[in-house]
């Protein structure tokens, strides 16, 4: 089978690529030097020069706050790009798989989010998630959207990497009033190998169960055998330029295993990366 990646060098991407390439897929990996997806032209010359039977759509405009002060450029990318992708990717006759995001739900649920609610998003990244999911809908017949959440993994910026690199500050306060799923990059990719033998549509590939983000930071360090003097705050007193859903969890399909479980294999990977 073959694979084209795009956004391949991100956080998500080395790892769909890593893993892909061990079970045995011929994996062609871009990014925005040999695929820019808001240029129709190159994308549409790539994705028909491999001919794919899979494309997993990684590439996107990331930075929730700073997308609240550039949003025309997260709207090119996140939802024209990806229509050119989807366009692309169905004049192929290939499957894609489309990254999304629990920040297409406004936060106001108190039990898990379905895959069957209506999205309503709350900043200017999840409303070009969420357009990007529907770009891909109208496009392209055979997708998979996979909305995951609260990232981490070993190549890229993330919470875990970020509470790591605190250990030594006397205080580390940390919001406990937005609640979600800590999902690993590799429990992701290894969903998404789960996907192909299942309909096509919408997916909720997260860790299992749910935390806030203070709990979340509590059980780094715990793992880590590091005593820190970790305190819960609140939105308010910690304000971002981008609005957060206060409770984004998913319920998931039982792709993957518990959140700390996930975690303590990372961090393990990552005391030996
Ligand atoms: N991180 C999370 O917590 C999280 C949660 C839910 C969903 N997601 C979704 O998961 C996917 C992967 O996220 P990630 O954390 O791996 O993000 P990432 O590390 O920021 O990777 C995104 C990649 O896309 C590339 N890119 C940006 N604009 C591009 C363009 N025009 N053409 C081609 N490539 C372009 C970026 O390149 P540059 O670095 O050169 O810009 C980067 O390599 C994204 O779709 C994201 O929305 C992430």
């Amino acid at each position: 089978m073959k694979l084209l990646v795009t956004g391949a060098y991100g956080m998500l991407g080395q790892d769909i690529c890593k893993t892909f390439e061990n079970l045995g897929w011929i994996v062609t990996a871009t990014d925005y030097d040999s695929l820019d997806i808001t240029n129709e032209k190159m994308t549409n010359s790539v994705i028909e020069d491999v001919y794919p039977d899979v494309v997993v759509h990684c590439a996107a405009f990331t930075d929730v706050d700073k997308i609240e002060d550039a949003p025309e450029t997260a709207i090119n990318i996140n939802v024209y790009g990806t229509k050119n992708v989807a366009k692309a990717t169905q004049a192929v006759n290939a499957a894609m798989v489309y990254i999304s995001t629990d920040y297409v739900f406004d936060g106001e649920k108190t039990t898990p989010y379905l895959t069957t609610d209506k999205p309503n998003p709350i900043n200017m990244y999840g409303k070009t998630k969420y357009h990007g999911e529907l770009m891909t809908i109208q496009n392209c017949q055979k997708f998979y959207i996979a909305r995951t959440s609260w990232l981490y993994g070993l190549h890229g910026k993330n919470f875990v990497e970020t509470m790591l690199s605190l250990k030594d500050k006397e205080l580390i306060q940390v919001v406990d009033d937005q609640i979600g799923c800590p999902t690993w990059t590799m429990e992701l990719v290894m969903g998404i190998s789960k996907l192909f033998n299942q309909p096509y549509g919408i997916y909720h590939i997260c860790g299992s169960g749910s935390c806030s983000w203070y709990e979340f930071a509590k059980e780094i360090f715990k793992q880590s055998g590091l005593e820190v003097n970790l305190k819960p705050c609140t939105t308010e007193e910690f304000p971002r330029k981008a609005t957060r859903p206060k409770y984004s969890v998913m319920e998931n399909g039982g792709l993957t295993r518990p959140w700390q479980e996930a975690l303590s294999d990372y961090l393990k990977l990552r005391g030996k990366a």
